[in-house]
């Protein structure tokens, strides 16, 4: 059956078989949250060894002979520096390691920015009125927090399966002083899982700011997240970015989150001499220096950068079944009905689902209604706002499987019910 071409009887038949349904699922009482992008117990578990790499006999000195107990080292320890060296492909000196939370060293950097310019010459950003920031769409709602907070004025940029439309991007960041950055997660995106082309890649690095202090916020949360056996590559925005003399704009963030630990992972920025100088003024006065203990425990436990390659597997294998289930899901309830439209990424924590135009709110609200939280409808638009109103996060990750596949059968049926109420509303 094919919603968009079939009868109104048919179509009101099918509308009564899925209140029927709908109204048996809201009868049994679930509770289950496919909302944020959280890894499950079975992938916390994966690491819990580490815990037991420091202890009170260990030796706690690091390769720069430092006591990692105390106070010093403010962009963090040689060897962590040089792991996340190799994660983000960039060469260590340009490392700073931080907290547990790149987010929060994003939102550093912009707070950085707000008050000091990273180039000389240029106003700090409070002083201009009109600042703006792009925001490719759909994307991170915290991404988005971070600019609309600092009072940016976001602009939307819509994806393509390449990435952002860079015709967009170039008109915007070439021609208008007032656009001061771009949001972007270049591997396997948020929510949709787009790795960015090759070509993509090399029009940021060749772009021509018409503002000299214009930053790409290169957040690689996802870069060695893979769950396929053909991951996909991305270019490396450093190195092309020296090809072009350009290596001032982008600022790359990644962390542990989803590897070890969120929350008690750690966080690490590269960026280059130009910016770091300015960013790590800032950092000295707020700042005397940053866990080290964590960063020796992550590099005791992995080794080398192959360690943590290898402790990525055991998460894929976690994490396949699980993007299984929700494309299975889709596939043979959705597709069959001929609505929606999704990603089937090689990586990443998300699957983003266009279901039919002004009814993503409605699935949202009837799923909340039978047990099942879901990411607000509009969360992976600049202030919350869908202009079609059908673009929803899945976050597979957190509930255990057979949860997801109750979770994701819930899903379809309010899906088809909201498709069918808003196509008999006609
Ligand atoms: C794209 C992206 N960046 C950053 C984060 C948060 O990273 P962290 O835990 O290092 O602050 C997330 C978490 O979901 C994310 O999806």
């Amino acid at each position: 059956m094919d919603y968009l071409n079939c009868g109104r009887e048919e179509l009101e038949k099918e509308y009564d078989a899925l209140v029927k349904k709908y109204e048996n699922v809201k009868g049994m009482g679930l509770k289950l949250n496919m909302a944020r992008g959280k890894p499950g117990k079975e992938q916390l578990d994966l690491s819990l060894e580490m815990l037991d790499v420091l202890n009170s006999k260990s030796d706690f000195v690091g390769a720069d002979g430092m006591d990692c107990r105390n106070y010093g080292i403010l962009e963090g320890i040689e060897e962590c520096r040089q792991l996340f060296g190799e994660i983000l492909g960039v060469p260590s000196e340009t490392v700073m390691v931080g907290g547990s939370s790149s987010l929060n060293m994003m939102f550093d950097t912009i707070s950085c920015m707000m008050t000091k310019p990273v180039v000389d010459g240029c106003k700090p950003w409070y002083e201009v009125k009109d600042r703006k920031f792009l925001c490719p769409v759909p994307g991170y709602d915290r991404h988005f927090g971070i600019t609309e907070y600092y009072g940016f004025e976001m602009i939307p940029v819509p994806m393509t399966e390449n990435g952002p439309d860079m015709d967009i991007v170039e008109k915007f960041v070439e021609n208008d002083a007032s656009i001061k950055g771009i949001w972007c997660v270049p591997k396997y995106s948020n929510p949709q899982g787009i790795t960015y082309s090759d070509e993509t890649v090399r029009r940021f690095a060749a772009l021509k700011p018409a503002a000299k202090d214009f930053r790409i916020m290169w957040d690689n949360a996802y870069c060695i997240h893979d769950i396929s056996d053909t991951p996909d590559e991305l270019l490396n925005i450093y190195d092309e970015c020296k090809k072009n003399g350009t290596e001032d704009m982008p600022i790359l963030f990644c962390s542990t989150s989803k590897i070890t630990f969120p929350g008690a992972g750690v966080a690490a920025m590269a960026a280059s001499d130009n910016n770091m100088r300015v960013f790590k003024e800032r950092y000295n006065y707020q700042v005397i220096s940053y866990d080290k203990l964590n960063m020796l425990r992550h590099i005791k436990y992995f080794k080398d950068f192959d360690g943590v390659m290898e402790h990525m597997q055991k998460h894929k294998a976690v994490l396949k079944p699980k993007f299984d289930i929700v494309l299975n899901a889709l596939d043979s309830q959705l597709k069959t009905v001929g609505i929606g439209e999704w990603t089937n990424p090689n990586g990443g924590y998300f699957v983003s689902i266009d279901v039919l135009s002004g009814t993503a709110k409605r699935v949202v609200q009837l799923c909340k209604e039978a047990g099942v939280v879901l990411t607000g409808a509009g969360a992976t638009y600049p202030y919350g706002n869908d202009p079609d109103d059908k673009n929803i996060r899945i976050a597979p990750t957190f509930p255990p499987n057979d949860e997801l596949e109750t979770a994701m059968d819930v899903f379809c049926i309010c899906t088809r019910l909201a498709a069918c109420e808003k196509l008999l509303s006609k």
